[in-house]
């Protein structure tokens, strides 16, 4: 598995040949103010999947463009959001907290997250949510927006974690420390660490805090923007 990471919480997974776009955000996003987005991204051959956490604009507001250049993908969130992007003529796959649903890239759940859900024109954007993936190139956790929930504990159970995309930003979610308990929560010693230093209240010190994970015997990855890893 193959995560390319984009800024703010905006990664593509790319499993099995197939490519999953995780909460795009490059047209509001300030750090693609002087970054011609267009540009940046035209060199993505393909997108199959686009997978929604919930609705805040830093997570959906290039649905519609992604959806449109790549006409075959797919939408997959929760049935509320589904639902406002099929109005759309978007093709989507509603789902809500429920068991795995296979995929061709592998098993896919979507599970809690402690945030809120809402759009920019204040359509309801049913509850917040994170994705759970076990595919036979890994296993991972995308936790989405959300605190520190004790829910967290769950996931484990479910097989092992190969990585977990964590927030770390603070204020709208979890902060460094929390996301180090989450990270002893969920049995997992690597966190890609996402939703920080993109607006002035989510700022980090990337040193510190991955000495503060180091220090608890765990690794936290913080990627340049469209950098790659292998899991
Ligand atoms: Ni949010
Ligand atoms: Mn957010």
């Amino acid at each position: 598995m193959k995560i390319t990471f984009f800024t703010h919480s905006t990664c593509i997974l790319e499993i099995h040949e197939k490519h999953l776009l995780i909460d795009p955000f490059f047209s509001k996003n300030p750090i693609f103010r002087n970054i011609d987005f267009l540009k940046f991204t035209k060199n993505l051959e393909k997108i199959d999947y686009i997978l929604l956490t919930h609705a805040h604009y830093d997570h959906v507001c290039d649905v519609e463009f992604f959806s449109r250049k790549f006409t075959n993908s797919l939408v997959i969130s929760n049935y509320e959001i589904s639902n406002y992007f099929d109005k759309k003529g978007i093709n989507t796959y509603g789902i809500n907290y429920g068991s795995f649903i296979s995929f061709p890239f592998g098993k896919l759940k979507y599970v809690w997250a402690v945030h809120s859900s809402v759009f920019d024109d204040g359509t309801y954007g049913g509850n917040p949510g994170g994705f759970l993936l076990h595919t036979d190139e890994g296993n991972l956790y995308i936790s989405g927006d959300t605190s520190l929930t004790y829910e967290m504990n769950l996931i484990p159970n479910f097989g092992k974690l190969g990585l977990s995309i964590l927030p770390i930003g603070g204020r709208y979610t979890m902060d460094i420390n929390e996301a180090v308990i989450a990270s002893e929560f969920l049995k997992c010693e690597k966190i890609l660490g996402v939703h920080y230093n993109t607006f002035s209240s989510i700022q980090i010190n990337k040193k510190q805090a991955k000495k503060i994970f180091y220090e608890k015997g765990k690794e936290l990855i913080l990627l340049k923007m469209g950098e790659s890893i292998d899991i």
